[in-house]
């Protein structure tokens, strides 16, 4: 499909300061706690790898892995676990970190399937958040910037695979449409 790089979004030096400010926020609420950070693959390994380097209590890492959208169409409900995590989370402080909250689906299922294995707190981090675009009632605990409903790619976001290195966020624009 035709596309291009229309724009830089959200500078480098922008996102630094909202993970910075994340990372403050998740280190004072967890203050003589230890966290298991739970990152969702794939789009989330830079912004975890940024953000577990700020904090300051102890952090247990792990990884899901998840697929919710088949033969391209758009937030199907389903969510199919691909990988699960290897940590047992039972009376443990977990936060679910994601690059980005869309339909709200993957993370409505994997916070239903986390709190059957007890954990003592779920919470959800996510450094983007389109609010227009959701299909459920999930609101996540922290949120690095809302944003408006532009295909953005770049900091671990993709288009078919591609441009997940990118350092900025950019917009991508599709030819004849991003839809
Ligand atoms: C993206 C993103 C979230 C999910 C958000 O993952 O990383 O996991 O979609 O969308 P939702 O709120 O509508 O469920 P994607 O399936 O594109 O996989 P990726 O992380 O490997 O890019």
């Amino acid at each position: 499909m035709a596309h291009y790089i229309k724009n830089v979004f959200i500078p480098r030096d922008e996102i630094d300061k909202v993970v910075t400010q994340l990372a403050e926020r998740i280190s004072e609420d967890y203050k003589g706690k230890e966290i298991v950070m739970v990152g969702v693959l794939k789009g989330s390994f830079i912004f975890l790898a940024d953000l577990v380097r700020k904090i300051q209590v102890p952090v247990v890492l792990d990884f899901m892995s998840v697929s919710s959208y088949y033969g391209g169409t758009k937030s199907s409900g389903i969510v199919k676990i691909i990988k699960d995590m290897d940590v047992d989370i039972e009376d443990k402080h977990v936060i679910i970190v994601e690059d980005i909250v869309d339909s709200g689906l993957t993370l409505q299922h994997l916070k239903e399937l986390l709190l059957t294995r007890n954990p003592a707190s779920l919470r959800v981090c996510a450094a983007f958040d389109k609010p227009g675009r959701r299909k459920t009632n999930i609101v996540a605990d922290y949120i690095g910037m809302k944003i408006p409903d532009e295909f953005i790619i770049g900091y671990g976001l993709d288009f078919d695979g591609k441009y997940r290195n990118l350092p900025d966020v950019c917009i991508l624009a599709i030819e004849g449409g991003n839809e």
